[in-house]
């Protein structure tokens, strides 16, 4: 039987035995998975432990701050911050292509974890959030699943004299026994509950080139949409309309459009919002979100994020449209 409690104090224990005195470094995305890790593993060897935070700036808005004021602030995990977003926008700089962009981002990362890991001296272990669903995977072939990301951050990326041996504490364990063994752990249930995020973040929502200006619009523009999802309820099931979607996000659209503001005309971006509903997101349904919330929204990022004046709603299935953009 699932008891939490016991399951907890038994895997504290596996966890200090496996490790003993020895120092582990973690990964930490702000992702589920990854903070769950953390979370269980500093639960059992405390300081032994630090993680290294790589801040793209493709994050969501405030994201960075969150993941510091969560784990750093509340929780007293060890936590190195790298602000890199300059380092990924330079690499970035005049690359349209989704699967190049993928590539250099995956290539940042390893390389910024790599220099701050090795910093960390005598470490022994690295951890990793793998969960069950991340080995089967991993055992047939590749796919640009959420795996891909993680194993940006294996031995096999770290440097050869660093002899680090694999911590992966949830590896039995299935998304919602993770979710819920983060709640017991102390994470807030809003974090542990959220929408999955894509390890390249915004940018593979910025279409194209990605430029910093863009990547703030955005964020502003997807902070409006979650929170009208977040604080509208659905009278019938009295739920919030982000726990009625699988994923919800905002889309940067590098097109300009014309547009009447005051008695003056504007030309300026555009901003898609996506919304689906699926149960293992290989196929997905648009979501069937009320009006007036869409209506809300929209004239919530016209009005207060400058530079958008136009939203749109799509409108696609999975299969044939993607749930992200590119
Ligand atoms: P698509 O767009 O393929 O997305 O329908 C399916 C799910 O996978 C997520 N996704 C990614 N996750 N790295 C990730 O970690 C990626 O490159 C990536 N691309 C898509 C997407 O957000 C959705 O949940």
């Amino acid at each position: 039987d699932w008891v939490m409690g016991d399951y907890i104090s038994e895997a504290v224990e596996n966890i200090r035995k496996q490790v003993g005195d020895d120092e582990v470094i973690l990964g930490l995305s702000g992702g589920v998975d990854s903070s769950v890790a953390a979370a269980l593993i500093h639960r059992a060897i405390g300081k032994q432990l630090t993680c290294v935070f790589v801040d793209h700036g493709l994050l969501r808005l405030n994201e960075g701050d969150m993941v510091m004021e969560m784990f750093a602030r509340n929780l007293g995990v060890k936590v190195i911050r790298v602000d890199a977003a300059q380092k990924f926008m330079s690499g970035l700089a005049g690359i349209a292509d989704p699967e190049a962009k993928r590539k250099i981002i995956g290539k940042e990362f390893v390389d910024i974890f790599q220099s701050e890991s090795a910093k960390i001296k005598n470490a022994k272990w690295l951890a990793q959030g793998t969960i069950y669903p991340d080995v089967i995977e991993s055992a047939g072939k590749g796919k640009k699943g959420a795996h891909t990301i993680k194993s940006h951050h294996n031995v096999g990326g770290l440097p050869d004299d660093m002899h680090l041996q694999l911590l992966e504490p949830l590896r039995e364990l299935f998304k919602d026994e993770v979710r819920e063994l983060g709640v017991a752990l102390g994470l807030p249930r809003e974090m542990v509950y959220r929408h999955p995020f894509p390890g390249p973040g915004l940018g593979v929502r910025i279409l194209g080139e990605v430029k910093v200006e863009f990547a703030h619009l955005l964020q502003r523009a997807d902070a409006i949409f979650i929170e009208e999802l977040r604080s509208t309820i659905d009278e019938t099931s009295q739920q919030s309309w982000y726990e009625l979607t699988s994923q919800a996000f905002a889309v940067f659209l590098p097109v300009k459009s014309v547009g009447v503001m005051g008695d003056g005309r504007t030309y300026e971006y555009v901003v898609a919002l996506r919304a689906v509903q699926t149960q293992d997101f290989m196929t997905a349904h648009w979501a069937h979100l009320p009006h007036e919330l869409l209506g809300k929204v929209s004239n919530r990022i016209i009005n207060e994020v400058r530079g958008i004046n136009r939203v749109v709603y799509d409108i696609s299935g999975k299969p044939p449209a993607t749930i992200e953009w590119e």
